[in-house]
């Protein structure tokens, strides 16, 4: 299932001075469901803001980008941030937990968001995914109180709640020492695994680079197959493969918009 279809995709912005800064342009890419991409780039690429576009926190300012079979430029907002509440889930390096917030008040979070059972269920669900990160007994402990590496797990647990069909990583394992980084990673790939969810890592690490089974490149904007990492032999070609047309996935979307239409949702 294609969950993003991204074709001459760019982002300019207004500087203070009113001047245009164009920080992404040309952008084509597709992600599939169970896709694993990592993506490096120099500081200033504009890796972030391609993943704010993936992730539906911010919306191209050029081309085209459909989300599920939603052009992204045409819903409304707060369709927008429906769909990234239930299908999006975001890791980002500095783990952005709730202070004073018990690990598993911040698990919750998502779910206050969402509809019917998984709302009424919250608490156990947040739970039992705490559990499945190695937090089940701490539970109750707030994150000052947690190393680098618990935090990042219960950012993990926050980012799965609602096991989201795109998993966003900026950097998770920037903060953390090799081992632990290691770990994380396997932990978010191991949650993808069982869900199918697709994960599009950023980083700065080869080595989490190469975890990936498709690499690319942010140079200066623009996104380039890369032949430094293990699948030196992927044709730039590879970047797009032909779109299947997915009707279902689509009424599917539709539905689970409808369905949280009552609901507030939050990035
Ligand atoms: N809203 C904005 N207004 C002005 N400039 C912006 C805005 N967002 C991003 N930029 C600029 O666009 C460029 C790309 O930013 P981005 O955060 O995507 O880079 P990055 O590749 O993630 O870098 P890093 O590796 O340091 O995190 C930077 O020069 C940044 O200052
Ligand atoms: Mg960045």
């Amino acid at each position: 299932m294609t969950l993003i279809e991204a074709h001459g995709v760019g982002r300019t912005v207004e500087l203070p001075d009113g001047r245009p800064l164009t920080i992404l342009s040309s952008v084509d890419l597709t992600v599939s469901e169970s896709d694993r991409v990592s993506i490096v780039g120099r500081s200033g690429s504009g890796k972030s803001t391609l993943l704010n576009l993936l992730g539906l926190l911010d919306a191209p300012t050029e081309g085209e980008l459909a989300f599920l079979g939603h052009d992204v430029r045409r819903i409304g907002s707060g369709a927008r941030d429906r769909l990234r509440g239930r299908e999006v889930g975001f890791v980002f390096q500095q783990f952005n937990l709730l202070p004073g917030r018990t690990a598993l008040e911040n698990v919750q979070t998502p779910l206050l968001y969402s509809g019917g059972r998984e709302f009424w269920r919250r608490e156990r669900i947040a739970r039992e995914m705490l559990e499945r990160v190695g937090l089940g007994e701490r539970l109750t402990t707030k994150p000052e109180r947690l190393s680098g590496g618990e935090q990042q797990r219960v950012a993990i647990a926050r980012a799965l709640v609602r096991r989201p069909r795109l998993i966003l990583a900026d950097e998770p394992t920037g903060a953390l020492d090799l081992e632990t980084g290691a770990e994380v990673m396997a932990l978010i790939e191991s949650v993808a695994a069982e869900t199918g969810a697709a994960l599009v890592t950023i980083t700065h690490d080869p080595a989490i680079a190469a975890r990936s089974n498709r690499h690319l490149r942010l140079v200066s904007g623009r996104l380039q197959a890369t032949d430094a990492a293990a699948d030196a032999s992927a044709p730039v070609g590879s970047l797009h493969p032909p779109a299947t047309p997915d009707a279902d996935a689509d009424a599917e979307a539709i539905a689970i918009a409808e369905a949280d239409a009552d609901v507030e949702a939050v990035a």
